[in-house]
């Protein structure tokens, strides 16, 4: 909705950002800072309105008194919601609130000045400007690239922010940065299945290596059959769309000795279901079942460019197309794994979980792994069971999942623990080879595609699998998100390296 979004430590802005809780007049602080700048009367007349009510996505304005016939500084006067139940994430959706109102306005420059309000909820101010740059940076996200010459091109301006607050100044620039990140995995979910290949993939996983700096390795053809990654030889076969195995290493200069975090993410950059086809329109939107890939993608882009962790970071994207030929896999063929594991296919439409399991055979067998996680959109099970508030959780390790879970509430990326036990896995037995892929049973879809990947990760190495078939996109205009693309996990994924 913006060209550009910066942040910028001189000048003035056109509008200023006061905020205010639930029932509460601008607090002494904020009034006082209002005064410096000249806007006490504006503030005031902005709270005295019937619509400042201080609901969190309430907005009030006001102007100061300009030169003759020209408008003064514009007012916005935002809703924190109520004070005793203040979270930082608050300021999430306050930045998307005020950031829709600029968009309206053809706003081109503001500043945020919560200093008052974010004392009076002791709050953290670096990470509460944090997430106010990510709602307006994620607001900020367009992609035209698909649109023609029957759209009209939609006139956009670029927008500076700024803050008399230093530390809240580089919270917004983080939060930014994070946003872009977030921003670009969301362009890659949009990108159609005839453009976004798995071939294209590769390419893009190429140039952000060159562009932050990573290492990055591609096995493709005979290199897939040499490392008997026979998952993605097995889903990948009817395409003409060949499959491949990426990874990619964060190694800094001043990394700690230790293990590597190892990010997993499935990229089906089409899944029509293969012989197992999908039925009744189910097929629309499956474009994104490359979502887990892009999110660890968009992860490694954060971490490059924004955490910057101690510690080496290495993605793995198993990438390949579900599609239908005479050279199809098919239910009843029995697939052979680097780890011995055999699987039988009863459903060709479980075909996440079998190219999963290579990329954690290799990274347990390979990378010496700290801990794994991976992110999938991998069952339609799980949007049954959490809709589009939560992705679903498995982890047994209670270490890395409180990890995970702090790092899921900062990035507002709601998560919910599933049960993982003996009985799905058993129920994931097969009568002819060691597993099948789906039971027919039709029962606990979600906890079975987990206790299947638990037959490919050793047992001594922590590991959380994070099922997003739910969160990947959204339906509606909600918070800082239009309808498509969330770039769900990016964020999470950012902040769980930036705690390690
Ligand atoms: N990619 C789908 C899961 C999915 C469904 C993602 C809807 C997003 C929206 C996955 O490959 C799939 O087809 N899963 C099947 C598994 C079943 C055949 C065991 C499912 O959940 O229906
Ligand atoms: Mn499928
Ligand atoms: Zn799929």
């Amino acid at each position: 909705m913006f060209t550009s979004i910066s942040v910028s430590r001189k000048g003035e802005s056109e509008a200023v950002a006061f905020a205010h809780f639930q029932g509460e007049k601008p607090d002494s602080r904020t009034l006082a800072l209002a005064a410096g700048l000249g806007l006490k009367d504006a503030l005031t007349a902005a709270a005295s309105l019937p619509e400042a009510t201080g609901e969190s996505g309430s907005l009030a304005e006001s102007f100061s008194q300009g030169a003759k016939g020209i408008a003064g500084t514009r007012v916005l006067l935002i809703g924190l919601g109520d004070k005793t139940k203040f979270q930082v994430g608050a300021l999430r959706n306050a930045g998307a609130t005020i950031g829709r109102r600029l968009v309206a306005v053809k706003g081109r420059s503001l500043s945020l000045e919560f200093d008052g309000a974010l004392a009076a909820a002791k709050a953290d101010v670096h990470a509460s400007g944090s997430a106010a740059g990510e709602g307006l940076g994620l607001l900020g996200w367009v992609c035209d690239e698909f649109r023609g010459k029957a759209t009209p091109a939609p006139k956009r301006t670029a927008l500076t922010l700024r803050s008399s607050d230093a530390d809240f100044a580089n919270g917004l620039s983080r939060g930014l940065a994070l946003a872009q990140s977030t921003n670009y995995c969301r362009t890659l979910s949009q990108t159609p299945p005839n453009i976004a290949t798995t071939g294209f993939m590769a390419d893009q996983a190429k140039k952000l290596a060159r562009q932050v700096g990573l290492k990055v390795k591609i096995w493709e053809g005979q290199d897939l059959a040499r490392e008997r990654f026979e998952g993605l030889i097995n889903v990948g076969k009817a395409s003409e769309n060949k499959p491949c195995l990426i990874r990619l290493e964060y190694n800094p200069s001043n990394a700690r000795a230790g293990k590597p975090a190892v990010l997993v993410g499935k990229t089906m950059t089409y899944d029509t279901g293969g012989l197992s086809l999908k039925i009744n329109n189910s097929m629309v939107g499956m474009k994104r079942d490359k979502d887990g890939g892009c999110a660890v993608l968009g992860a490694m882009h954060a971490i490059a460019t924004v955490i910057k962790p101690r510690r080496r970071v290495v993605a793995l994207l198993a990438v390949a197309e579900n599609s239908i030929s005479d050279e199809a896999y098919r239910p009843d063929d029995v697939i052979t794994y680097r780890n011995g594991v055999t699987v039988e296919v009863t459903n060709t439409d479980a075909e996440g979980r079998l190219v999963l399991a290579d990329a954690l055979c290799w990274a347990c067998e390979q990378e010496n792994p700290g801990y794994i996680v991976d992110l999938a959109t991998l069952t339609g099970g799980v949007i049954t069971a959490l809709g589009s508030t939560y992705a679903g959780l498995f982890c047994e390790d209670d270490a890395l999942r409180s990890k995970v879970q702090s790092a899921a509430d900062i990035a507002g990326e709601r998560v919910w623990r599933l049960p993982m036990h003996q009985e799905y896995r058993d129920m994931m037995k097969s009568p002819v080879a060691d597993i099948l892929n789906s039971n027919p049973n039709r029962k606990a879809h979600a906890g079975q595609g987990a206790a299947f990947l638990s037959y490919f990760v050793e047992d001594r190495i922590p590991w959380c699998h994070l099922d997003i078939a739910g969160v990947h996109v959204s339906e509606k205009n909600s918070g800082p998100f239009i309808e498509g693309p969330t770039g769900w996990g990016v964020r999470l994924l950012a902040n769980l390296l930036d705690a390690d």
